[in-house]
């Protein structure tokens, strides 16, 4: 209970002192591999910029068979000499995350890929897997203390628990305080 109050004190003091005149996010490079062509098949797995400040993430991948049993790890890199492990490092149940959203760092992920893909339903996932035309906005990544910088987000995909795919974005978060 105490932490649930500290975390929540945590959140409106960055959200009252987070105001800035200029941000900059957006993504610079996507890669994604197969570890099991058999499997899951790549497709598309790509940025395109639409503006100096707009890039969008494009992500089709088929998978060849249903799956009920997905986990996710996610974390995030700070690139300064080389990539350091920055604060998040989390293995997410997707499947059990889909029926009822379980964890706070969960929905911060989700909230920025639940309006672009045609993964929100629940599990089994099969077919093509998409991601179209996603882009970040700030909204998301409120509440948790994001220094300026270039970051990596990866993230590893296992089903029954052996590494499917690997899906990681880099982005740019600049903000400008005036
Ligand atoms: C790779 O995919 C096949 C299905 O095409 C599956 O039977 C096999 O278990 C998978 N291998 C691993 C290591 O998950
Ligand atoms: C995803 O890729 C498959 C295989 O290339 C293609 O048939 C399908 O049309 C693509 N889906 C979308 C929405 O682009
Ligand atoms: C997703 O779409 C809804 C409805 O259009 C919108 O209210 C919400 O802000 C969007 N979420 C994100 C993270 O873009
Ligand atoms: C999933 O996304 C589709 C297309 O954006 C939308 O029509 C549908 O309502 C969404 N379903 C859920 C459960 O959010």
């Amino acid at each position: 209970m105490r932490n649930i109050i500290m975390e929540f004190t945590f959140l409106i003091l960055l959200n009252t002192y987070g105001v800035s005149d200029s941000i900059t996010f957006k993504m610079t490079n996507a890669q994604c591999i197969s570890h099991n062509k058999s499997w899951v098949r790549i497709n598309e797995c790509r940025l395109k910029a639409i503006n100096r400040n707009k890039v969008v993430f494009n992500f089709n991948a088929t998978l060849f068979y249903p799956t009920p049993d997905i986990r996710v790890t996610y974390r995030y890199f700070k690139r300064e000499n080389g990539y350091k492990p920055f604060l998040i490092n989390i293995e997410i149940d997707s499947c059990r995350f889909l029926r009822k959203p379980y964890n706070f760092v969960g929905v911060m992920i989700w909230n920025f890929f639940r309006n672009f893909t045609n993964a929100n339903h629940t599990c089994p996932m099969s077919g093509d897997l998409l991601v179209k035309n996603m882009f970040l906005t700030i909204e998301p990544f409120k509440g948790l203390p994001w220094p300026s910088g270039d970051y990596l987000f990866a993230t590893s995909w296992k089903f029954y628990r052996k590494p499917q795919f690997d899906v990681n974005i880099s982005f740019q978060f600049i903000e400008d305080f005036v």
